[in-house]
């Protein structure tokens, strides 16, 4: 059975990645691998780890990207591989625009597309933008739909997709997360090693939704510089998005501060590490309300929704919106109420349990047998 898995940036690179390594490692399959590189430095950093070779890579990325330049870019590029390569199936990840350009293209040619973490919704086609619009499009195009969790499964079947087509898998980002933590971890930016995380509040942030760029982003940054000007204790690690358009407003916020420390992006192995050393974690990200209540960190979402319910009704995540005060407010009730904080900061881990790509891979044996 041909697989082709085609993905395109950093998150749906980590999430792909071990399902990437069970095809390889699969005497049933032939993994082929098309990367669009909608993100160029923040994929190779996950392909580097991973020791993924790709067989296609179609290099879109520009700088300042459109959605309609990626859309249309990974559509042309994509049909030439499918063509060439003629995959059983093609596997798209998550909400991207690599995600449904992607599965549009697969499409256009006949082939079946499978949609591995299917079933998100956050019920607003605005927040997140555009992947909400993604994930409904990309659900209307896959043949089999790899659900992560019961409530994703109940969002699809909500929809009329047939039963017999979704499998409740488990979100694969557990599956990467589970080789990468240790104890005795040591980064490679000396910065933070000599940060002292026990006898400070490490605040770990990122940030790069594009529904946040203009005044909510301008408030998530205001917010966070008063956090660590009124308490003394609180250090900020902003590994700061490639985006020129977060970079801009960060900077104006957060630059010239001691206790802030703007980095580069960091490899996947060191963020999940400093994920698990930091005291809580702000983020507007999708993958990080995923990973961190696996560690018992909590997280302050810095969105209006979630289409990830599940670490909120568990009570490690919080949702502090995108004003000013309420990200203050949020925040600073877990800097300085204790039992808060703790109360928080148990590990939970509704979104599987690390073996989601071995119940992929078998899923697609059944799938084929079946055709
Ligand atoms: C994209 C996805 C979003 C996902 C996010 C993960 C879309 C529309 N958006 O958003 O769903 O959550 O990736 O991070 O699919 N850049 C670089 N180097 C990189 C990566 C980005 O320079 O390695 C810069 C470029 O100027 C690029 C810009 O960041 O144009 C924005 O990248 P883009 O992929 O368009 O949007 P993201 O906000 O990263
Ligand atoms: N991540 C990383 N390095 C960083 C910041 C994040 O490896 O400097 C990882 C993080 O652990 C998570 C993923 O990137 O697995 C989240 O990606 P991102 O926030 O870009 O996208 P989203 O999850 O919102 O789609």
């Amino acid at each position: 059975m041909k697989v082709m898995t085609l993905f395109g940036t950093r998150p749906e690179a980590i999430k792909m990645a071990p399902l990437v390594k069970a095809l390889e490692m699969d005497p049933e399959m032939v993994s082929v691998v098309c990367v669009t590189a909608q993100h160029r430095q923040m994929l190779d950093q996950v392909l580097e780890l991973f020791d993924i070779k790709p067989d296609y890579d179609l290099n879109i990325m520009k700088s300042g990207q459109s959605l309609s330049e990626i859309t249309s870019r990974v559509l042309m590029g994509v049909e030439d591989v499918i063509s060439k390569e003629k995959p059983d199936i093609v596997l798209v990840h998550g909400d991207t625009s690599t995600t449904f350009s992607g599965a549009m293209a697969a499409f256009y040619q006949q082939i079946p597309v499978g949609h591995v973490e299917a079933g998100l919704r956050s019920g607003n086609m605005y927040s997140p933008y555009p992947e909400e619009m993604n994930r409904l499009l990309t659900s209307r195009l896959a043949q089999i739909h790899f659900a992560a969790t019961q409530g994703n499964v109940d969002n699809l079947l909500k929809e009329g997709i047939n039963p017999q087509t979704i499998v409740k898998t488990g979100n694969t980002v557990i599956d990467a997360l589970k080789n990468v933590i240790k104890e005795s971890y040591v980064f490679e930016d000396e910065r933070l090693n000599k940060i002292d995380y026990k006898n400070n509040k490490v605040i770990l942030l990122t940030a790069h939704r594009r529904e946040n760029l203009g005044e909510p982003m301008e408030n998530i940054f205001g917010a966070i510089r008063k956090l660590v000007e009124d308490f003394e204790d609180v250090i900020l690690i902003f590994p700061w998005h490639l985006n020129p358009a977060v970079r801009n407003v960060a900077e104006k916020h957060l630059s010239g501060h001691d206790r802030i420390h703007l980095i580069e992006p960091l490899e996947y192995e060191a963020f999940a590490n400093l994920q698990s050393k930091s005291y809580l974690i702000m983020t507007d990200s999708g993958g990080i309300q995923e990973e961190a209540p696996a560690l018992g960190k909590p997280v302050v979402v810095l969105r209006t929704e979630t289409e990830r319910p599940e670490a909120v009704a568990a009570g490690t995540v919080v949702i502090a919106g995108v004003e000013f005060e309420a990200i203050y407010d949020v925040t600073k009730r877990l800097i300085v109420d204790q039992s808060a904080y703790e109360k928080m900061a148990e590990a939970v881990n509704p979104y599987g349990d690390g073996h989601a790509c071995e119940r992929i891979v078998s899923a697609l044996k059944v799938w084929k047998k079946s055709k």
